[in-house]
């Protein structure tokens, strides 16, 4: 197939663009952008007939920064019958053999959403018609492809596949989180499905577990810090404003009405350190750094605010920067992972893992 269609925030399209862009090149895989302005997604038409399919096999969704979803798919269907939209879009997929599972999605904005109800309702007749021709299974299969129809407009689809090994595993690329009602923050959310993103869930009960110690810098009023202690940590949460009294009533929390960026831990004993700061995203970055310097922490969770433009080459310079430092001053072992999360709005979330090949 020749497009990959990128699921992204409505106004991140440019920099979803830049970012396919510079990594299919990087592959040597010709093609151009098909993009615009808040469509909540960006189409990379490839050169060759089969350049997205060879893209989806060479590029890993969860290194992409911007994309939320990606999938191969054929040429826009336009102009699809009312009378019978299925025929249409089971031809166009009749080179998908036996995939796994069906999602008939829309674009993430208003617009498109008004979609919705219509796609669910097409979704019956649609699984029917992909397993008569045998692009679907009757039952469904978590490790064969996952067929993508995206409604960009009425009578107005994409329709291909993701690969199960390479593929958001939500709806949309969404994950549905529910906000606790005790949480003090909605950005309580960021932390929590950077976790589950970051981590798969095997690896949160190593990894992300009760007993363990952390530190929140920029904690106020305690949204992040709350996902910690739910998690059963302990946390010193460094912050001069104030933090949510219920919150701290867990005895989980030691207060530091400090300055994040002088803030030392008494104690070298951090598993994770996150850190939610309004600050410039390099001065961030240095913070992190030098924390990983000196082996402060274990696992890192933080946010980089994004600037108004040149968002990709802005991360992607922090990112070597990180990189060129850390190995300068001799850390060698570590991993990075870095996403625009749904519950991002300007800004990205970077996970450093600090000797990811110690065992734990
Ligand atoms: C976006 S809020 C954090 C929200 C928090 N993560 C939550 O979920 O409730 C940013 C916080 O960073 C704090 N902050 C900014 N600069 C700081 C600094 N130099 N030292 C400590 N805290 C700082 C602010 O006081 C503010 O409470």
């Amino acid at each position: 197939m020749q497009n990959l269609v990128l699921y992204c925030r409505a106004g991140y399209e440019k920099d979803c663009a830049a970012e396919i862009q510079w990594r299919a090149e990087e592959l040597y895989i010709g093609g151009f952008v098909k993009a615009k302005p808040n469509d909540a997604y960006v189409v990379f038409q490839t050169f060759e007939a089969d350049g997205a399919d060879k893209l989806m096999e060479q590029i890993k969704l969860n290194d992409l920064v911007f994309a939320r979803q990606m999938f191969a798919a054929g040429e826009l269907l336009k102009d699809l019958p009312e009378s019978d939209r299925v025929t249409p879009i089971v031809e166009s997929l009749a080179d998908v053999e036996k995939a796994g599972e069906l999602r008939v999605e829309t674009p993430d904005t208003n617009e498109a959403k008004e979609l919705s109800t219509f796609c669910r309702k097409l979704t019956v007749p649609l699984r029917q018609g992909l397993k008569k021709s045998g692009s679907l299974l009757n039952k469904e299969h978590p490790k064969r492809p996952i067929i993508h129809v995206c409604f960009v407009a009425p009578g107005q689809a994409y329709c291909g596949y993701s690969l199960s090994y390479n593929t958001s595993p939500h709806f949309m690329g969404i994950p549905r989180l529910k906000f606790p009602s005790d949480a003090p923050s909605r950005s309580t959310l960021k932390l929590d499905e950077a976790f589950s993103h970051f981590l798969t869930k095997e690896e949160q009960e190593i990894r992300a577990k009760s007993g363990m110690n952390a530190v929140d810098l920029g904690a106020c009023p305690g949204g992040w810090t709350y996902q910690l202690v739910r998690r059963g940590m302990f946390v010193s949460a460094v912050d001069n404003g104030p933090m949510n009294e219920k919150l701290m009533e867990t005895g989980q929390i030691k207060h530091y009405r400090e300055d994040g960026f002088k803030f030392e831990p008494p104690r070298k004993n951090v598993y994770w350190l996150v850190c939610d700061m309004v600050e410039k995203p390099s001065r961030v970055a240095e913070l992190i750094e030098d924390w990983a310097v000196r082996g402060w922490f274990k696992e890192a969770i933080f946010n980089l605010k994004l600037p108004m433009k040149s968002r990709f080459k802005e991360v992607r310079q922090i990112l070597a920067k990180m990189d060129e430092m850390l190995r300068e001053y001799g850390v060698e072992d570590f991993k990075v992972q870095c996403k625009h999360l749904y519950h991002d709005r300007d800004e990205v979330t970077v996970h450093l893992w600090l000797n990811p090949s110690k065992e734990f």
